[in-house]
């Protein structure tokens, strides 16, 4: 039996920067009030020439880079968005033949914030199972094109960015140990994108002029403090470990007291979490795998070590995964 192994990570951000003191002049918001609820300093924004088809494959090529590996010899080429340029053809599609991945198959999947982590376990599937032997999961998001920047209840909240991984069959004792995957469509109205007719049609409201995301603030925040736990503690349980065993926490990066209530309820020291939203805000499907890259990066990772990686958003819906680096 194969192990997935991560054996390339890359990331990609956007040029632009938007700092507090930006939105400060843009709707009726502070940065002390930005940086006390949420952590947020500032965020990338992309730009025209910055697609998600292009953020996706910067982060990809960076991925591959690592991993050393032709794309050729990728199997399968599967992208986690919300934020596709086009719904018809699919993300994966552009970015398989913009690397010149000839042979891999190519899907995109759509779990919003949890994406990448959705993906990450399909992904790890394939390779389980002996079906591929090199799979690319990107997780991009451009999520600052449906926001609404008069609401500052959510234009403060969220940034643009890719991140990529290579999947490689291994035999060691590494890679993917477990995967948990939830969803509570009950809560779909928490947080969605208004514009789509069947939408607008359960919730009795007008088309606005562009689809724009809606959110339920402090019910989203409820549910994120409790499933952070929730989930991390189940995929913690499946690879046959204890929390003791953790080495390092990479949550969703949504919001700072978010992270902090979440890791004071499971007693996970905070120097074993991993907090990078002061510098990109909430990038949704981009945020745990920019998370990796940079910890990587950054030689934080050292073989053996035991990584959690969970993810929660619209859906609403969660992902958690703990990979041995
Ligand atoms: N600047 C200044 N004031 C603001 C701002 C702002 N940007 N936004 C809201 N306020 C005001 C509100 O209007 C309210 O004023 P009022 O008391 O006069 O009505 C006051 O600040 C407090 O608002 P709350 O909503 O109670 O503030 P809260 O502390 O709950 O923080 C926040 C709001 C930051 C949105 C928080 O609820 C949160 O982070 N929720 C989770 C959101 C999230 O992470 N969503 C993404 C999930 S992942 C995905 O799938 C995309």
């Amino acid at each position: 039996a194969y192990r997935a192994a991560i054996t390339g990570w890359g990331a990609y951000v956007p040029a632009q920067v938007l700092t507090n003191a930006d939105l400060e002049r843009m709707v009726a918001t502070s940065d002390e009030w930005i940086v006390t609820r949420t952590g947020i300093r500032e965020r990338r924004i992309a730009g025209p020439d910055e697609t998600t088809v292009q953020m996706a494959t910067a982060a990809a090529q960076r991925a591959l880079e690592t991993a050393q590996l032709d794309p050729q010899r990728l199997d399968l080429v599967i992208v986690a968005t919300t934020t596709p340029d086009y719904l018809m053809p699919a993300t994966g599609s552009l970015v398989q033949a913009a690397l010149g991945a000839t042979r891999a198959g190519a899907f995109d999947l759509v779990a919003a914030c949890s994406g990448f982590v959705y993906a990450l376990g399909v992904g790890a599937q394939f390779i389980m199972a002996g079906t591929a032997r090199a799979v690319l999961v990107v997780g991009v998001d451009a999520l600052t094109r449906w926001l609404d920047f008069t609401d500052r209840t959510t234009c403060v909240l969220f940034g643009d960015g890719a991140g990529a991984v290579v999947l490689e069959a291994s035999e060691a004792d590494e890679g993917v140990l477990s995967t948990v995957l939830g969803s509570d469509g009950t809560g779909a109205l928490h947080l969605y994108l208004e514009g789509f007719p069947e939408l607008l049609r359960a919730n009795g409201s007008v088309a606005p002029k562009r689809p724009v995301i809606r959110m339920a603030g402090r019910e989203v925040f409820r549910f994120s403090v409790r499933i952070i736990g929730e989930a991390a503690l189940e995929a913690v349980a499946r690879a046959g470990l204890s929390l003791d065993d953790v080495d390092l926490l990479i949550p969703h990066q949504a919001n700072r007291r978010i992270i902090e209530a979440a890791v004071e309820r499971l007693g996970l020291p905070w120097e074993k979490v991993w907090v990078n939203l002061d510098r990109y805000g909430n990038t949704s499907a981009a945020s745990v795998p920019i998370g990796l890259a940079e910890a990587a990066d950054q030689g934080v990772l050292h073989p053996g070590m035991n990584v959690v990686l969970v993810a929660f958003g619209a859906g609403l819906a969660w992902a958690a995964s703990v990979v041995r680096w």
